[in-house]
């Protein structure tokens, strides 16, 4: 039995060491942590249980047979975050470079099914240089085992992916159905075809990090949710991150004891400036309603005219979308939209309530929106919305203007709660605008244009530029003093926490994609 044992531990000592120290050196060389290093920083200290270390590939080709290493590539297994159970696989780029090969992708497949059947969410780092070259379609469908089970685990487990090196080709489409995908910045990069397949088709010259490296999917193509400085900072996200959702879609979402005391926000009484046009910055509102440092924001450098993030409020996790006034006034266009309508989807999926400050001027006219399909783009928000049967609130800040206003979690499709605050306006649109069109006889034929055009646009402000006609049929439930609405929030979620609607029955709905 001794020597039994012995020969179990040299076998997991071999394992342990992937593909040698040499390439491990080369490893850390590029400023990148190895696969198991990665999964001790993630886990809690001592939870990580291992499944499949060894697990070699069944490749013959190219002389495969001679070159195996135990664990094939990838460490998979499960352990425990904040004490709350996940699965886990972790790519081995010293191991024929994190290739994914049959045996590798059914690994992953196994942890998937675990994640799936117990009700866990699952993480996945990558570092890895794609399909394994040697097995051909072999490798190619044990992507598409890998995808296929993202799919089904869609909505009904949080599906995390850390982009930590090279994510090319096929390798790029589980990450893209994940939930959420975090990448570190200089040392990952994703993209379908590099940058000589680029080079030889559109004769761009582009480096591996404009094309894919995590700044440029965390703000021009919103590939990312977010790019962190370094791989500590990628982990660090992914814990936050976690926290705030349950672990799968019948649980509850997560809630830390909290007192009620003074929830009065004086600084909101004057957070609108007094010129209507003038900016603000949203995040200021959204700091003083949550609970203090519990903001967390999703996709902060894409489409930065909406704010979508998690946070809490009197210790319960909550989704946030916001009209951002301090870019592009807050309107929403075609990358607002999505970013808004992923956002609330994750939050319905997840049981996480939703709450909603609007301040949109409405959506952003010209030929690139519409040539681009702001109508399909702005039904997903507006889809999105609709569907969603968590507890949902809208305070108006501001201008809630045109179909804007509908979109944005109106009382219409379906919001629980509707708040204004006093400098609300309600109105298909802003005064000047709409006084130029409805009295454009008048303004042409009076003595002074310009004057009579002031006169109708104080008439239509005066009657429209305020939240009381809404009030009055009932769209908006309560306005509210902005000093108020952190404690109306929290007692109007507590209100909504046993909310329960059913949808008509369906296979599933066709949201306009
Ligand atoms: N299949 C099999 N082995 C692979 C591989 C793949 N897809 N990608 C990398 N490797 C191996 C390399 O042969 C090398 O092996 P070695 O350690 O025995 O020398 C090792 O992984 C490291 O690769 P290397 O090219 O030296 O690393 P790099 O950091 O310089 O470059 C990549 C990384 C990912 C850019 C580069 O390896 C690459 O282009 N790989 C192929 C990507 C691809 O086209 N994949 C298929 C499409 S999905």
């Amino acid at each position: 039995m001794k020597d039994k044992i012995q020969h179990l531990k040299d076998k997991k000592k071999e394992a342990l060491q992937g593909g040698g120290t040499a390439r491990i050196d080369s490893q850390h060389k590029k400023g990148k942590l190895t696969a198991r290093e990665r999964l001790q920083l993630l886990l809690d200290e001592g939870s990580f249980q291992e499944i499949g270390m060894l697990v070699k590939h069944r490749s013959t080709d190219f002389g495969m047979e001679n070159e195996t290493y135990a664990g094939d590539g990838v460490v998979t297994g499960y352990g425990t975050i904040g004490g709350r159970t996940v699965y886990v696989f972790s790519q081995d780029f010293t191991v024929f470079g994190g290739s994914l090969s049959e045996t590798y992708a059914e690994k992953i497949c196994k942890i998937m099914d675990l994640a799936l059947q117990n009700g866990a969410p699952i993480i996945g780092l990558n570092d890895s240089g794609g399909a394994r070259i040697q097995e051909g379609v072999v490798s190619l469908g044990g992507y598409a085992d890998i995808f296929y089970r993202n799919t089904l685990a869609s909505g009904v487990i949080p599906q995390i992916s850390a982009i930590m090196g090279p994510s090319a080709g096929g390798a790029v489409y589980s990450p893209a159905i994940t939930d959420f995908t975090v990448m570190v910045k200089n040392t990952s990069y994703m993209f379908v075809t590099g940058p000589n397949v680029v080079k030889t088709v559109t004769h761009e010259s582009v480096t591996a990090e404009e094309l894919g490296g995590a700044e440029t999917h965390a703000s021009k193509s919103g590939v990312t949710h977010f790019a962190c400085e370094n791989e500590l900072d990628a982990v660090e996200h992914i814990k936050r991150l976690l926290s705030y959702m349950p672990q799968n879609c019948e649980d509850l979402v997560p809630c830390l004891d909290y007192q009620i005391k003074n929830e009065h926000r004086e600084v909101l009484n004057s957070v609108i400036p007094d010129n209507a046009s003038q900016p603000y910055d949203m995040r200021l509102v959204i700091e003083e309603l949550a609970d203090p440092d519990s903001f967390m924001e999703v996709h902060r450098d894409f489409a930065e005219n909406i704010v979508v993030g998690f946070a809490r409020l009197a210790g319960r996790s909550i989704g946030i979308v916001a009209n951002q006034p301090a870019s592009l006034a807050g309107v929403l266009d075609i990358d607002a939209s999505v970013k808004g309508a992923r956002f609330v989807r994750f939050c319905d999926c997840f049981n996480i309530p939703l709450l909603v400050l609007e301040d949109v001027p409405g959506f952003l006219p010209g030929t690139d929106q519409e040539w681009n399909g702001i109508i399909t783009h702005g039904a997903k928000l507006l889809f999105a919305f609709s569907e969603a049967t968590v507890p949902r609130i809208t305070v108006i800040t501001r201008k809630a203007y045109g179909g804007a206003y509908c979109v944005m979690n109106s009382k219409h499709i379906g919001a629980d709660m509707n708040f204004a605050w006093p400098s609300a306006e309600i109105a298909v649109m802003g005064a000047k605008g709409a006084a130029e069109i409805i009295f454009k006889k008048q303004i042409s034929s009076a003595e002074d244009p310009e004057k009579e055009w002031l006169k109708k646009e104080k008439e239509y402000s005066d009657k429209f530029a305020n939240p009381y006609r809404a009030a009055e049929r009932g769209f908006i439930d309560e306005v509210i003093e902005p000093a108020e609405t952190r404690e109306k929030l929290i007692f109007a979620f507590k209100m909504l926490e046993n909310k329960a609607v059913k949808l008509p029955k369906k296979k599933h709905g066709n949201i306009p994609l």
